[in-house]
């Protein structure tokens, strides 16, 4: 079953429990770290992580778009991430961390921004729970859809059947009902959703009709059909 994981980036940050709540049924809810350096945007750290973490029973997936995720990231796990995926163009040890990051019980997660090719980090693959495919540039919410990461999405696919891993395939960045079956298609099992969720009038029914398209049109895809 395809997993969706809303992004409070879209949500109103005075109001961030409310929003948890709003969104009752999705598998993860996604929180956006920005730090206005690897990225052109600030968001949140560790202390709302924290809290949220306390708010909610959704289980949080934290995207680090962050400088140095090295040191900051087991911080996140301590304040109570369930996944968190750094930025690989970041990362100075990538193996190492996502063993730390394992290895303090939250799922390790490793994306690539759109002009980051897949290829070289094939042999890493086994060492994540997940892999992080932007189909925006990372920093802002609302973006348009970038249709030419959809080779991408495949090719990775491809890469997780060859070798036969348990590894999610996420993407993040103007999914919407106009562009999920796409990346369904192509692959992708776990879908981020910003302003495709909270600009909707009803956030939970948005999260279910997301999941249902998914699950359609990945269910004829050659990558689903041998599992
Ligand atoms: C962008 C963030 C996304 C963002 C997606 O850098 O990583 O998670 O919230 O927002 P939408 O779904 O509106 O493109
Ligand atoms: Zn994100």
């Amino acid at each position: 079953m395809p997993q969706i994981s809303p992004s409070i980036l879209s949500a109103d940050f005075a109001r961030l429990a409310d929003e948890a709540e709003a969104v009752r049924g999705s598998d993860w809810l996604h929180v956006d770290v920005m730090d206005n350096h690897f990225v052109p945007n600030l968001t949140l750290g560790v202390p709302v992580v924290e809290s949220l973490a306390r708010a909610t029973d959704i289980p949080l997936d934290c995207h680090l778009m962050i400088e140095d995720p090295d040191r900051w990231a087991p911080q996140y796990v301590e304040a109570g991430a369930g996944s968190i995926t750094f930025h690989v163009e970041a990362a100075a040890a990538p193996v190492r961390l996502a063993r730390e990051i394992r290895a303090k019980g939250a799922r390790a997660s490793m994306a690539l921004k759109p002009g980051t090719p897949i290829e070289p980090y094939e042999d890493l693959l086994p060492e994540l729970d997940m892999l992080l495919i932007m189909t925006v540039e990372p920093g802002f919410g609302g973006q348009a859809f970038l249709d030419i990461m959809l080779p991408k999405i495949r090719r990775t696919r491809e890469l997780i059947a060859k070798h036969d891993l348990e590894l999610w395939l996420q993407v993040d960045g103007g999914v919407s009902a106009a562009t999920i079956e796409r990346c369904a298609e192509a692959g992708a099992d776990v879908f981020v959703a910003g302003s495709a969720v909270y600009g909707a009038e009803d956030p939970a029914r948005a999260v279910h009709n997301l999941r249902e398209l998914a699950a359609k049109a990945s269910a004829d895809a050659w990558w689903a059909c041998e599992h």
